[in-house]
């Protein structure tokens, strides 16, 4: 398995690779990785010879509040999950070699972008699609995996494939939850004991949602309540947002019709901001 910190060493083992006439999947992560990742990388191997992590805690999709310098770090314990797993390599560069200093060109979204995460986080999803796009040129992966729990991201990602002509193909991965049904994240090791106990109401107001859909009801006003009756048990957690959208253009809807709908909210405890989704199709 390669370390490589060096973007340039990075492109030129890629292009390498493609000369060669290999193919090659990209896994892009912020690092601290967790079965979720691993499952993702897996995925990347079913599909590619080549799989490449990227483990960059990337600071342009951070916000001056948010949680950059919390967020979760364990190097030599993903690089050893990484050489378990059967990962080619790992790309772990440093935001200084990321960034020139005088940086200043950015990818911006304006309409998948503007609710949900993108709503609270106004720099956030500029910051993941320039970085990403900067790992594509990079890793030039044949494809690329990105979990569905961040269902927002993997929209703007397609989007940005769609509309920049990059040749690579994107590939969802299924959410892999904790026994209880948390989603797995690397912000999860930030929450305290109890937080971590109420963090089980953002899945479980979901699936009461699905339950309460699969008898036929179809009033978002009515499943907005159902969710907000199960987060008064997490008196810890704050809602940020609880969205119901269209699955693919993320437009809010009403009610639910005939159309694939996303019902997505974030939570915001004291020491972690939680994500979760679910699809309701029809
Ligand atoms: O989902 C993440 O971990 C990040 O947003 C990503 C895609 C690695 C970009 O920094």
């Amino acid at each position: 398995m390669d370390v490589v910190t060096d973007p340039v060493r990075m492109q030129e083992l890629a292009l390498e690779g493609r000369r060669r006439g290999e193919k090659s999947a990209l896994v892009p992560t912020m690092g601290f990785l967790h079965e979720g990742h691993l499952s993702l990388v897996r995925l990347a191997k079913e599909r590619a010879e080549n799989v490449v992590l990227s483990s960059f805690v990337n600071p342009a999709q951070f916000g001056p509040q948010e949680d950059l310098d919390r967020y979760p770090r364990s190097v030599e314990r993903d690089l050893e999950l990484c050489e378990q797993e059967g990962v080619s390599v790992v790309f772990m560069p440093e935001a200084g070699t990321m960034y020139a200093e005088d940086a200043s060109v950015k990818i911006e979204e304006n309409a998948l972008s503007r609710g949900l995460c993108g709503g609270s986080r106004p720099v956030h999803f500029s910051g993941v699609l320039t970085v990403v796009a900067k790992l594509f040129l990079l890793a030039q992966p044949d494809l690329a995996i990105f979990g569905e729990k961040d269902a927002q991201q993997l929209r703007l990602i397609r989007r940005m494939v769609r509309d920049l002509n990059f040749p690579i193909e994107i590939v969802p991965g299924p959410i892999v939850r904790e026994a209880d049904g948390l989603a797995m994240s690397s912000r999860n090791s930030n929450l305290s004991v109890e937080e971590r106990a109420q963090a089980i109401v953002l899945r479980r107001s979901l699936l009461a949602v699905e339950k309460a859909v699969a008898k036929g009801e179809r009033r978002v006003e009515i499943l907005r309540d159902i969710v907000t009756q199960h987060l008064a048990e997490a008196p810890l957690g704050q809602l940020d947002y609880l969205s119901f959208v269209d699955d693919e253009t993320l437009a809010p809807i009403e009610d639910l019709g005939d159309q694939p709908a996303l019902a997505a909210l974030a939570v915001q405890f004291p020491n972690a901001r939680l994500i979760d989704n679910l699809t309701l199709d029809f």
